[in-house]
């Protein structure tokens, strides 16, 4: 049975389906597959170019859509205020919904767009077109100076065994925020590390599944793997059945090098 994360009064399944790189056949079957699972949070972005595909998975799944918990990002180039609103509505108009439950500015800009985007999504909150906003891959000096524009719900950021990420974990907890972790499985590269694999022997579950009920068990975090293949998906939605010791959750935490796999050219300074 999935498990909820509760925010700010706001409950957010813990699990979701990620849905970066799925497109076309692969997206739609995908989707409905996975809320068929009892995946009830699904990931998207205008980047993604597959809004339109989740959206008929949504309509063709027969799942009501107060159940799920519907999260897409705006991409930095409709940030102006010529574009943002417009392009928000685009996105409703295929996700086949009136109002989605989180909406993120996908990356930072300079602070100057990034205040003027921030005006932008809550302005966008206000419309009701969403019913939280947040930001993804935000710096913590970024998340402050957003925090003071609007209210912040969450941050998307990259975050698996390799990138414990203990800055922004730990400031987002202060804050009472979601942290989503993204690429949580390290698109695949860190599941045959020998102590995930001595602990998926230990708990007779894949490394992809202890890594995922790693995730679960932590305060605010919510993960949203992806996963074309279909057992990939079911294999990742059998996680709420066992638990990991505090001594082997801190194991996987000592798992951490700092590593980080998506750092396109236009990103932060990360240490900001
Ligand atoms: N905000 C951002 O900037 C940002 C950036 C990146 C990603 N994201 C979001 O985060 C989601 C997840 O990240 P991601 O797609 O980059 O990487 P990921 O979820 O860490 O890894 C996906 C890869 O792992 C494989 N996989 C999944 N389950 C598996 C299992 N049980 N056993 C073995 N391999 C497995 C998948 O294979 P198959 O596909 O073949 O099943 C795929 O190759 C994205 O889909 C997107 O929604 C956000």
């Amino acid at each position: 049975m999935q498990t909820y994360i509760e925010i700010k009064n706001k409950k957010v399944p813990a699990l979701g389906f990620g849905t970066f790189r799925m497109q076309g056949d692969d997206c739609l079957k995908g989707t409905v597959e996975a809320l068929s699972i009892g995946y009830r949070h699904i990931d998207t972005a205008q980047a993604y170019a597959n809004e339109e595909e989740v959206g008929r998975a949504i309509k063709n799944s027969g799942v009501n859509r107060d159940e799920i918990f519907l999260v897409t990002k705006v991409t930095p180039r409709n940030f102006s205020k010529n574009n943002f609103l417009t392009s928000v509505e685009e996105s409703l108009k295929k996700l086949q919904t009136e109002s989605i439950d989180l909406l993120l500015l996908h990356w930072p800009s300079d602070d100057e767009t990034n205040k003027a985007a921030i005006a932008q999504l809550a302005m966008a909150q206000q419309k009701n077109y969403t019913k939280l906003v947040g930001v993804s891959n935000f710096t913590l000096s970024q998340m402050e100076a957003a925090r003071k524009e609007a209210d912040i719900f969450c941050n998307q950021v990259e975050y698996h065994p390799y990138l414990t990420q203990n800055k922004i974990r730990s400031y987002l907890e202060q804050h009472n925020m979601l942290l989503t972790a993204y690429r949580p499985l390290a698109d695949g590269k860190i599941l045959n590390d020998s102590e995930l694999i001595s602990l998926s022997e230990k708990y007779s579950r894949t490394p992809a599944q202890i890594i995922l009920r790693w995730f679960i068990q932590q305060n605010g975090v919510s993960v949203i793997p992806k996963a074309s293949d279909a057992n990939h998906r079911k294999e990742n939605f059998h996680v709420f059945d066992f638990e990991l010791s505090r001594v082997d959750m801190d194991k996987i935490f000592g798992l951490n090098k700092n590593e980080r796999l998506v750092n396109p050219s236009w990103s932060p300074k990360w240490d900001d």
